[in-house]
């Protein structure tokens, strides 16, 4: 994901600078384009020592145009974010004027804009101002609506920037609508080495189908309790939602979430380890990839008690006798007529031996090593996974868990490319 974050004179500039920090932080690649007045507030170093990269602030600067002209910068957005957008700026972008460098790469530009105004609460409030952010928005610009309290002029109003972390969480959305196109190897960041990329996902997955296995298995006690885990079925979904949106025929095996079912999915809902390996016996053979991402109960109950199992007055403990359920996944990898199957490792510590000893334990084509805790993982949005086969290692940058999915299948269609071709 690229963005260009144009900044704008006003006071809170300085508050890009955390934006910048939370776009570079969640792998994104960043350029930055300041106007005179920016630069009025902040210096351009600043922004340079967070993205990497020289700020860009003239059009007429030969130097700066011979790394990346103006149209090659405007190109290379996924996404433009103007932040902060000052009332002059929104009254020129609003022209179409293109008498700097931020007006002229809106101008040329066909990638989403988006923008957080910022300015005194009289200048916000002015029926100029008022149109001008209208006009945008009916050509489909986004607006960030700043918020209201104390102005750095003393005035109490709205006109304040949006605070950084929630424009980066509108940026995060725009990342997560990116086109398919968009699921390239190359644009995961922090990947180890370099890749041949598949090009055309759309053509590939259209003609594939996809087992997937989601959510968290409960284990009856009784008629009313039962043992669970944590698990939200965020992760299985989002890759069945983006392989839906890829073409690819999706049957959704999921235990009980609370989720809506991605348009064009195919779902079975289960709630025990051992109804979900009936429906994925009945599945398996008839898929060209199963994605094992249900954090299947290891044990169930060995007896189910047909009644409430009830307390009784002296009881000071109680003891379950649990039995293991079968491995899923393991079955399937060890059939036959086996699909590619990739699998998930959730772990606390030790990520990556616990993983890789996992991928040949259950002999897997591929592993998605998974650390839970601390923001990722279960129960969140966010992830951030390693691809394990037999000979590579793919670490993806921390993102949604969207983004991971599309991630994920690029790799899988790249990985059985390259074994179709050799
Ligand atoms: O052994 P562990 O539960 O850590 O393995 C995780 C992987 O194995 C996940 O892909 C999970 O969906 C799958 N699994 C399974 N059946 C089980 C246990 C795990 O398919 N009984």
């Amino acid at each position: 994901m690229k963005v260009l974050v144009g900044v704008s004179g006003g006071i809170a500039a300085y508050k890009a600078l955390e934006l910048v920090r939370l776009c570079v932080k969640a792998g994104y690649q960043v350029q930055v384009v300041m106007t005179e007045g920016a630069k009025q507030f902040i210096q351009p170093l600043s922004f340079q020592a967070l993205c990497g990269h020289k700020v860009r602030d003239s059009l007429f600067d030969l130097e700066q145009e011979a790394g990346m002209g103006h149209i090659e910068l405007a190109r290379w957005a996924d996404l433009i974010v103007i932040a902060p957008a000052s009332a002059d700026v929104l009254a020129r972008l609003r022209a179409g004027m293109a008498n700097d460098l931020l007006t002229t790469l809106c101008l040329a530009t066909d990638r989403p804009i988006v923008f957080a105004p910022a300015m005194n609460r009289l200048m916000w409030a002015n029926a100029a101002t008022q149109d001008n952010v209208a006009a945008l928005q009916t050509r489909g610009w986004q607006m960030i609506e700043p918020a209201s309290g104390e102005q750095a002029c003393g005035e109490v109003g709205a006109g304040r920037l949006a605070e950084p972390e929630t424009i980066f969480n509108i940026i995060r959305q725009q990342a997560d609508k990116l086109s398919v196109a968009d699921i390239n190897a190359d644009k995961a960041p922090g990947l180890v080495g370099q890749h041949s990329i598949p090009t055309d996902h759309q053509a590939w997955w259209s003609d594939k189908t996809l087992l997937i296995t989601a959510g968290p298995t409960y284990e009856d006690l009784d008629p009313v309790r039962f043992i669970g885990n944590r698990s939200s079925g965020k992760m299985g979904f989002a890759i069945a939602e983006a392989a839906a949106e890829l073409g690819a025929k999706v049957v959704l095996i999921s235990g009980p979430v609370n989720l809506p079912t991605p348009p064009g999915v195919t779902r079975i809902d289960v709630r025990s380890a051992l109804q979900m390996f009936e429906a994925v016996k009945q599945y398996y053979a008839q898929v060209n990839v199963m994605i094992g991402a249900a954090a299947v109960a290891d044990f169930r109950l060995a007896e189910l008690a047909s009644q409430k199992i009830k307390k009784q007055a002296e009881q000071d403990g109680l003891e379950l006798k649990l039995v293991q359920n079968p491995d899923i996944i393991g079955w399937v990898a060890a059939q036959a007529d086996k699909p590619y199957v990739v699998g998930f490792a959730a772990e606390t510590q030790q990520v990556m031996a616990y993983a890789k000893a996992k991928l040949q334990r259950k002999g897997l084509d591929m592993i998605c090593a998974n650390q839970v805790g601390e923001g990722l993982g279960f129960d969140t949005d966010d992830n951030a996974l390693t691809l394990i086969t037999q000979n590579q290692e793919w670490p993806l940058a921390p993102s949604s868990k969207t983004q991971q999915a599309k991630w994920l299948l690029g790799f899988i269609q790249q990985t059985l490319e390259t074994t179709a071709a050799n």
